[in-house]
């Protein structure tokens, strides 16, 4: 009986003859239309082909001259959003983990059952695209709406001037220390402004490669490079009429900045391979914690385009510049993390102390991390450890991390000295959350509350590693077909079947369809 197709084609890479014509029909029989590859350099050239829209990719990991996590991390260059399913028959958790860090969107082991394929590519198939990077939601609900909380005259002079600087259309440039807060104040912004209504998109220009940092940006049309198979509006024409959030702006391409400039003069850009002119209105924030001065000097930041951002500018104090904020910032933090009908944890008189004289490099996330610790464990003795700890670290020429921060900037050794200081801090909050997680990197970012990506891109930055495991009765990947369990779905059975995804397997024969 004819299947009826649904409109999409998947492109199927697969070296082995039998395997590839296997699931070919199945997918078929799923009303997909299909183009096969047999290796990964097929894969890639049937994609820069462009010919037909490919909705997703079934890549084999084992394949000749280029495997499927190669090819995945190639398409992963170009392009976020294509839903790109792994299939392995070395279903090794390396390989279900090398495919997930990869850009994966879902692994099914062999021998594959249609129904784990049919399922499989309708949960990425539905999930795609979200073609924008972290939209925040302007109409989020009031319980969920960030507070920039304060109580220091610092703070209180930036609630003050909040909603004048909300209501006016200029650029405003954020600075601050990491985890001052410049990510809550720029959506307190967006909130009290004329475009609350709409979107306001983020984007952290560090945790992304400069050519995705362009292509979010801007977007692209179809076929504008390899990998664009489908046209991307970008960011800027998708927050037209509100504000785009442009994170660590400092860490922007050089070369990107000049495109970026060209928006913020004229309100209008070109998509990447297009040639119409887009007029957008955005108003855009941009924030940083490097310095940009700094930045300009050394010819890594463009100055016109500092001038241009920098229409408004605010530095948010440092938490240890303003001593008063820290208790009841620690009060207003164990209120927001504490579940409504839950006894509150109190902060004992010690522990308060210990708050007052830390120094804080992590600046308010740190302090909230150390208030949810609180919450879980429900007293403060190890709360307590951690601080007296942190605070017998003494980096920098004997003295504590606070006073070498806190030294006055009066020569440029110094100032060496401060930046040193605060590598040496983020390097001791990074090192101490990875440790705390046994080196998971994605609890450890939700724990340091920073992008996932971010937090690869810092650990590069400060050149953390993790220390050497024990060596661990885990199968290594290698390219050598040789070292694979053998044999490999379906030489062991015949005529083909699909079987359960992981490793249960249920032999079953396949339906026949018409092609
Ligand atoms: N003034 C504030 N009021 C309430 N919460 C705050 C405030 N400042 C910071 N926070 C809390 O600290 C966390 C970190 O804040 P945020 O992400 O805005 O920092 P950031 O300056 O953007 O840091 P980074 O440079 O690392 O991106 C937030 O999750 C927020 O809960
Ligand atoms: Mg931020």
């Amino acid at each position: 009986m004819p299947v009826a197709k649904n409109g999409r084609t998947i492109l199927l890479g697969e070296d082995d003859l039998e395997v590839r014509r296997y699931l070919e029909t199945a997918l078929r029989c799923q009303g997909y239309s299909v183009e096969v590859a047999q290796d990964g350099e097929e894969v890639l050239a049937s994609l820069r082909a462009n010919q037909t829209p490919i909705s997703a990719v079934v890549l084999d990991v084992i394949m000749p001259r280029r495997g499927g996590i190669d090819a995945l991390k190639e398409i992963r260059r170009f392009n976020r959003d294509l839903p790109v399913i792994v299939i392995s028959g070395a279903s090794s958790a390396l390989n279900v983990v090398e495919a997930m860090k990869n850009g994966a969107n879902d692994f099914i082991a062999k021998p594959i059952k249609p129904e784990d394929l049919r399922k499989a590519l309708k949960l990425v198939l539905e999930a795609t695209p979200p073609v924008v990077l972290n939209p925040i939601e302007p109409t989020a609900a009031p319980a969920n709406k960030q507070i920039l909380f304060g109580t220091s005259p610092q703070m209180r002079e930036l609630q003050r001037t909040l909603g004048q600087i909300g209501w006016s259309e200029a650029p405003v440039l954020i600075q601050g220390e990491t985890g001052t807060g410049k990510e809550v104040l720029a959506r307190e912004l967006h909130a009290c402004s004329p475009r609350a209504k709409k979107s306001l998109l983020k984007i952290n220009c560090a945790a992304l490669p400069s050519e995705l940092v362009e292509s979010e940006l801007f977007g692209y049309e179809r076929g504008a490079f390899t990998g664009a198979f489908e046209k991307k509006p970008g960011m800027f024409a998708l927050a037209d009429g509100g504000t785009i959030l442009l994170d660590e702006i400092g860490d922007m391409d050089f070369k990107l900045q000049a495109k970026l400039l060209q928006v913020l003069q004229d309100q209008e850009f070109q998509r990447l391979g297009g040639r119409d002119t887009i007029k957008v209105d955005v108003r855009v924030i941009a924030a940083t914690h490097s310095n940009l001065d700094k930045a300009i000097a050394e010819s890594n930041f463009r100055e016109d385009l500092y001038y241009r951002l920098n229409v408004i500018s605010i530095r948010v104090p440092p938490l240890r510049e303003r001593r008063e904020d820290i208790i009841p910032m620690a009060e207003f933090l164990l209120a927001k993390h504490t579940t409504a009908g839950v006894v509150p944890v109190q902060i004992p008189p010690a522990l308060r102390e210990l708050f007052l004289h830390y120094h804080w490099p992590g600046n308010v996330r740190e302090l909230e991390n150390m208030i949810r610790k609180l919450i879980v464990f429900r007293e403060a003795s190890s709360v307590e450890q951690d601080l007296r700890d942190k605070l017998r670290q003494r980096p920098v020429n004997g003295s504590t991390l606070a006073e070498t921060v806190q030294a006055p900037p009066a020569a440029t050794p110094v100032l060496e000295q401060v930046a040193m200081a605060k590598r040496e801090a983020e390097r001791a909050a990074i090192v101490s959350a990875l440790k705390s997680t046994n080196w998971n990197r994605r609890q450890a970012s939700i724990l340091l509350q920073i992008d996932y990506k971010a937090l690869l891109y810092k650990m590069t930055k400060l050149s953390i590693k993790k220390e050497k495991p024990a060596p661990q009765p885990i199968q290594t990947r290698t390219n050598a077909p040789s070292a694979l369990p053998q044999p490999l779905f379906p030489q062991q059975v015949s005529p083909p079947v699909f079987a359960r995804r992981a490793t249960g397997v249920v032999p079953r024969q396949a339906s026949s369809c018409s092609r």
